[in-house]
């Protein structure tokens, strides 16, 4: 089996990492494979801030207050959990997707795939380097507020969410995955 097929197959996502991240160089090659995303119109719609160090901290204190603001906060021992993963966590990459009104050729959906494919690139990326990572939603991403701190105006970007990467505090742990047969089946014309 090709080496590229196997980091693809052995992907898990992970909250259990820590520090160090990826360095500069690695990093780099990280969000170079989401440049790679498919991409209809040369669109480029995926955007991507780097939260790095104590602003991972505030970032939670952020989202914590957003959500309690916002008349969802969230419970006690959520919160503790999200502030013991963030608080190991070395770099935080927030996902915006750049909805551009003035193109209104390639429908909406299409880009939110492209920055779709593109985080799938930095989740492979960052598996391929040895790191862990994991995508989420959580953290205030469906708050007014968090998306608008971090530059994402509602009006301009669909907020996706945060990609959390570090260093694996354990050995990955394999997961079984579905059946191809149950997901993908033969279409043949009906000629008749
Ligand atoms: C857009 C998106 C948002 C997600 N948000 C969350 C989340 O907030 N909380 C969560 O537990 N999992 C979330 N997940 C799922 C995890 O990132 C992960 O995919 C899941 O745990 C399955 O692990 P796997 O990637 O190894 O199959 C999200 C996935 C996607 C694609």
């Amino acid at each position: 089996m090709s080496d590229v097929i196997s980091v693809l197959l052995s992907r898990n996502s992970t909250k259990a990492i820590t520090g160090p991240g990826p360095n500069e160089a690695q990093l780099q090659q990280i969000l170079a494979t989401a440049m790679c995303a498919p991409d209809h119109g040369r669109l480029r719609p995926w955007r991507f801030k780097r939260i790095q160090g104590e602003n991972i901290a505030h970032l939670a204190d952020l989202a914590v207050k957003a959500m309690a603001d916002e008349g969802r906060p969230l419970a006690e021992n959520k919160e503790k959990n999200m502030r013991e993963w963030l608080g190991r966590a070395p770099l935080v990459l927030a996902v915006g997707s750049y909805v551009d009104h003035s193109n209104d050729r390639i429908p909406q959906h299409e880009r939110l795939l492209a920055t779709g494919a593109a985080v799938m690139n930095i989740l492979n990326a960052a598996h391929a380097l040895g790191f862990g990572a994991f995508w989420s939603t959580g953290i205030g991403t469906y708050t007014d507020a968090v998306p608008e701190a971090l530059g994402f105006d509602p009006l301009e970007y669909e907020f996706l969410g945060f990609v959390v990467i570090g260093s694996l505090q354990e050995p990955l742990a394999q997961k079984e995955r579905p059946a191809v047969a149950d997901h993908v089946t033969d279409w043949e014309p009906d000629l008749a």
